[in-house]
C-alpha cells in the first residue's frame, strides 16, 4: 500500500542526467523515495544512488543519448520525467576560456540537454503525466565573478527552458527548470581547486548566501519533485530558485 507520497509517483518512470553524482544522485534518491522508477543516465553510473537503473551515457554524444534513451524505456517501460542535469564547470572571464573550452562547455550544457530531450520527446508526448526539468543556476540571473561561460550557459539552459515550455505544452509536456545557488557538492570542490586560495573562496561561498551557507543537494532535488510532480500540471515554463536568498534577499552587512 503506498502512502500519499509515494502514490505521487507511482508508475513513473524517471530519467536523470548526470544521475551518478551530486545533485543529480540527489535526485535519484529523491524520486525513487517517492515511488519512481528512475533511471541515473552518466558518464559514469557507478556510483548511483542504490535501486536506480544505471544507464551509460555522454549528453554531448547523440548516438550515446539516444541508446542510453532506448535502454530507459525497454528496461523500465518508458519515460515520463526527464531531468536535465549533468553540467560542468567553468571558471574565467571572457579573456581567460579558449574556443575548446567555450565548445565543450556549451556542448555539455546546453547542447546535451537538446539532445537528451530531443531522444525522450517521442516517449514523454506518450505519457499523461510527462515533465522535464532543466538544471539552470542562479549565474543564469546574477553577474557572479570569474564565471562568464559559466553563466553564459545556464542563462542558455533557462532560455530553452522557456522555448522548450512553449513549443511542447500543447502535447502535454510541462517544462521548468531550477536554480540552485552553490551547492556544496563535488562539482563545487573542483571549482574551487582553480581558485589560488579554496579555502578563501569556499568562505566567499558561504557568505554569499543569505542564510550564510551553501544550498543541500537535497534541497535541490526537492524543488525538481515538486516541478515534475503530475500534482502540479499548470506549472510550465517556470524558473525555482534554491538559493538561500542570493538572488532576491538585499542582507545589511551588519545585522547578518
Ligand atoms: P557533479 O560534478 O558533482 O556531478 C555532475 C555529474 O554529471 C557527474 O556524475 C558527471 O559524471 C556527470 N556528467 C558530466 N558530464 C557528463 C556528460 N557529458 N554526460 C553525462 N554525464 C555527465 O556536479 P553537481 O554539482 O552535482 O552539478 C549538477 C548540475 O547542477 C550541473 O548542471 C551544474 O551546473 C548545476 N549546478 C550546480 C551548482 C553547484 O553549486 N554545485 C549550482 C547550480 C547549478
Amino acid at each position: 500500500m503506498n502512502t500519499a507520497a509515494g502514490a505521487e509517483y507511482d508508475g513513473l518512470v524517471a530519467a536523470v542526467t548526470g544521475g551518478g553524482a551530486g545533485i543529480g544522485a540527489a535526485i535519484v534518491s529523491e524520486l525513487l523515495a517517492r515511488g519512481a522508477r528512475v533511471a541515473a543516465l552518466d558518464l559514469d553510473p557507478s556510483q548511483a544512488p542504490d535501486g536506480a537503473l544505471p544507464v551509460a551515457c555522454d549528453v554531448t554524444d547523440r548516438a550515446s543519448v539516444e541508446a542510453a534513451v532506448a535502454t530507459v524505456t525497454a528496461e523500465l517501460g518508458g519515460l515520463d520525467i526527464l531531468v536535465n542535469n549533468a553540467g560542468i564547470s567553468a571558471v574565467g572571464t571572457v579573456e581567460e576560456n579558449d574556443d575548446i573550452t567555450w565548445a565543450r562547455v556549451l556542448d555539455v550544457n546546453v547542447t546535451g540537454i537538446a539532445r537528451v530531450t530531443a531522444a525522450a520527446l517521442p516517449h514523454l508526448r506518450a505519457s499523461s503525466k510527462a515533465s522535464v526539468v532543466n538544471v539552470s543556476s542562479i549565474a543564469a540571473l546574477n553577474g557572479l565573478p570569474q564565471r562568464a561561460l559559466y553563466s553564459a550557459s545556464k542563462g542558455a539552459v533557462m532560455s530553452l527552458t522557456f522555448a522548450m515550455a512553449t513549443d511542447h505544452v500543447r502535447e502535454g509536456v510541462r517544462v521548468n527548470c531550477v536554480c540552485p545557488g552553490t551547492v556544496h557538492t563535488g562539482f563545487v570542490d573542483k571549482l574551487l581547486q582553480n581558485f589560488a586560495d579554496p579555502v578563501a573562496e569556499k568562505a566567499a561561498m558561504d557568505a554569499r548566501q543569505a542564510t550564510g551557507r551553501m544550498v543541500t543537494p537535497s534541497e535541490v532535488a526537492q524543488a525538481v519533485a515538486y516541478l515534475a510532480s503530475p500534482r502540479n500540471g499548470s506549472t510550465t515554463g517556470t524558473a525555482l530558485d534554491v538559493d538561500g536568498g542570493v538572488t532576491h534577499l538585499r542582507m545589511r552587512p551588519d545585522k547578518g
